[in-house]
């Protein structure tokens, strides 16, 4: 009996310890770190936690890992700051980056954990085409499974955030960073940058497939002036609203869960510290609620720009403004207490941007799921169904810019001659901003022949290096040449050619252009590849080319694509984002501008005034042929429904994609609008023989009206025209 008595005591007092240390534990557990708790209510929670210290970390982004081998983890460890809020992650090795975040998780006072950012932009390891080859492809779907592949292999190796996509609309192919970006339309990089921003985040940003996306750079660098970097842009409030804003509006709508400030001066007020884009339009008006993180230093370069004296009046310029996070230079981290104390900035601004920052972390899960599994390498990269999706998204991006006499495809009993700087290097097809991309990840031209072309001789010479005036290998390439049917050349730039800082004249080096011009020589058809990162000068080598495919930078996949469609297994089908211009001197061209105020007249007296190669422009095996455009009705009025529609025949003898653009254009408005628009865009295979019916559901707020330099749209009635290639019907809008 008194045994028994003794246990019922003793299991009570267990009862009694347990339940007093569950409710302490439970006292203990801080409501933000209650995974059931909503998110509004954690980010609270946290926020009244926080010093003033704690809370100014998270604002701050700097770097860990890009020199930190296994061996000194310790040390690039402790050199974080364990209260930091983000960190430039150049590492993909799972147990440094766990290391570093239990090193936030369990060593600070609050266990906040650490946002990993890092720029994957066209790919992480399994690289595929730059931006501007992807915008070539017109198919946004295939953008989207691409990026998605980007997150899994980045969220997997340690990365939660990428700095992508870049939506600049660029008009100046001088300037680097067209290779990063959609090209020359508004339209074009707004449904690219959806299609990144859905491929990133998915549905779910805590699922370990996806991570944060960041639409860069806001706003307007696009414009920097001559096509050099980090400079002026003129840009009037009436084009920020109708050319620079629109991807950034419609990545905010699809939910983006960060921005990037830029580093142009616009018109006088640098991108980093305007309070008109950065608040009244991004936070007022479309209500983005995530964070605005700096490029790199660009709170720091407000000086060099002008606009503050200091340190201190840097810092408080661009928080002000609206940039929450900043980027690597420790501006925020050095002043941002000291302003809040002497009250220049209220706490009440602290907390808001701390609170976006926590926003984009519990949304990632990282509270709840900091850590990430560690897996082998051939685990997470390059698997074959991720091959075969950026495989794919190379097919499409390739554009034929020229194929007389029918040179392409090549016969297959041919001897070919491979000539050329790109035709086995590996490197420069992964493009800038490749990531962890690796050389001998990709397949080079001559081993995508090699596969494709298992009857064919192959014959090589380098002929001369990409740069340089070295032509002691044009012989050897010439007698290479000689013993071949037709010429293979492969031409173009290397990777650091373009990208950041990568400001260029429109020409291919000399040397590259005399290599061919040699050839030509030899009465061979020659048939010219391009691998380059921006629309390129083609004034001396275009006539010497029988054929044109411009291949961009197309990541690990390049060689098999191209032999693809050099044999005719693949029927290109991509078109131009971006103008080539006839030369550098016609800069700025490009296909929505607004007409000269005189009929053929006010263009160059000694120059062409079209360009080599238009907007959209792009060459397929098949030919098509552009039915009678039909509306729904040709009068109407606000509110009603408008649909038009055109029949395509594919009228070759192969199946082909074809991509129909729709233009629309307002011939009389209260101010002068663009020669016309592109609203909208569809893609669509058709087999030999078939005709489809390619329909644009207009949408008249969206599609007719123009943006006005307060952001309101303005549709006026009148006469819109819709086009399609040259065909064009009028519809008259009635109030
Ligand atoms: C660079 C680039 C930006 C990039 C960032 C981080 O300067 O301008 O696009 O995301 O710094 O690397």
């Amino acid at each position: 009996m008194k045994m028994k008595r003794l246990t019922i005591i003793s299991c009570l007092l267990l009862l009694g310890i347990m339940n007093s240390s569950f409710a302490q534990a439970k006292k203990e557990k801080p409501l933000y770190k209650d995974a059931n708790a909503p998110v509004e209510k954690r980010i609270n929670d946290l926020v009244s936690r926080m010093t003033l210290e704690e809370k100014v970390y998270q604002l701050n982004q700097v770097l860990v890992g890009n020199n930190d081998n296994p061996n000194n983890v310790g040390e690039a460890v402790k050199k974080v700051p364990a209260e930091i809020g983000s960190l430039i992650y150049f590492g993909y090795d799972p147990v440094f980056r766990n290391s570093v975040q239990r090193h936030a998780m369990e060593e600070s006072r609050l266990g906040i954990p650490i946002l990993f950012g890092y720029d994957v932009i066209h790919g992480f390891r399994t690289i595929y085409p730059i931006s501007l080859g992807q915008a070539c492809s017109w198919n946004p779907e295939l953008v989207k499974r691409s990026c998605s592949v980007a997150a899994q292999e980045a969220r997997i190796s340690g990365v939660d955030w990428t700095f992508s996509p870049m939506i600049d609309v660029a008009r100046d192919p001088r300037w680097g960073r067209v290779a990063e970006g959609y090209g020359e339309d508004p339209y074009t990089n707004a449904v690219f940058a959806v299609a990144s921003v859905q491929g990133y985040q998915g549905t779910d940003l805590s699922n370990t497939k996806n991570i944060a996306a960041c639409l860069k750079h806001y706003v307007g660098y696009g414009a920097s002036e001559g096509g050099r970097d980090y400079t002026y842009s003129e840009i009037s409030k009436q084009t920020l609203w109708n050319t620079y804003l629109p991807p950034f509006e419609a990545g905010v709508k699809a939910g983006a869960a960060t921005l990037m400030s830029a580093f142009n001066d616009i018109s006088g007020v640098p991108a980093s510290s305007n309070h008109y884009t950065l608040t009244e339009v991004l936070k007022d008006k479309w209500k983005h609620d995530g964070f605005v993180v700096s490029d790199w230093d660009a709170v720091k370069q407000l000086i060099r720009q002008g606009v503050a004296g200091s340190k201190k009046e840097a810092t408080l310029k661009a928080f002000q403004a609206g940039v929450e996070m900043d980027m690597n230079d420790r501006y925020y981290l050095q002043s941002l207490a000291e302003l809040v104390n002497e009250g220049a900035i209220p706490i009440e601004k602290i907390n808001d941007a701390v609170g976006r920052v926590l926003r984009v972390k519990f949304r990632l899960g990282l509270f709840d799921n900091p850590y990430i599994p560690v897996k082998a390498e051939d685990k997470r990269y390059l698997l074959p169904e991720n091959l075969k999706t950026v495989e794919k998204l190379v097919e499409e991006s390739i554009v034929l810019l020229k194929n007389e006499k029918n040179t392409l495809p090549l016969s297959t009993k041919s001897r070919l001659a491979v000539i050329g700087p790109m035709a086995k290097n590996k490197e420069h097809l992964l493009g800038s901003w490749s990531a962890h991309g690796k050389a001998e990840d990709v397949v080079s031209i001559y081993e995508g022949l090699e596969s494709e072309f298992k009857n064919m001789k192959l014959l090589y010479a380098e002929g001369c290096d990409f740069d340089g005036n070295d032509t002691s290998k044009f012989a050897e390439a010439t007698k290479v040449a000689q013993g071949a049917d037709a010429i293979l050349v492969c031409l173009g730039e290397k990777k650091t050619w373009s990208g950041e800082n990568g400001s260029r004249t429109l020409s291919l080096p000399q040397i590259q252009e005399n290599l061919l011009l040699e050839l030509k020589k030899l009465g061979k058809p020659i048939v010219l590849i391009l691998s380059n990162g921006r629309p390129l000068e083609l004034n001396r080598i275009e006539p010497a080319s029988d054929a044109i495919v411009e291949i961009w930078q197309p990541g690990v996949n390049g060689g098999r694509p191209v032999a693809g469609i050099l044999s005719g297994r693949i029927n290109p089908s991509g078109k131009l984002a971006m103008t080539f211009p006839y030369s550098a001197e016609q800069i700025p061209i490009y296909y929505n501008m607004r007409q000269s105020a005189r009929k053929n007249k006010g263009g160059y007296q000694d120059i062409p005034n079209n360009p080599r190669y238009e907007f959209t422009y792009g060459l397929s095996y098949t030919t098509f042929k552009y039915g009678e455009l039909k509306a729904s009705q040709l009068k109407i009025k606000h509110g009603d429904k408008l649909v038009v529609e055109i029949p395509v025949t594919n009228t070759g003898i192969r199946d082909g994609a074809e991509t129909v653009h729709w233009f629309i254009s307002d011939p009389v408005c209260s101010i002068t609008r663009p020669i016309k628009e592109l609203k909208f865009f569809e893609k669509q295979v058709i087999k030999a023989g078939e005709t489809k019916i390619f329909r644009f559901e207009v949408d008249l707020d969206r599609d007719f009206s123009y943006v006005d330099e307060t952001g309101k749209r303005v549709l006026e009635s009148g006469d819109y025209f819709i086009s399609v290639k040259e065909n064009n019907i009028i519809v008259e809008l009635v109030n």
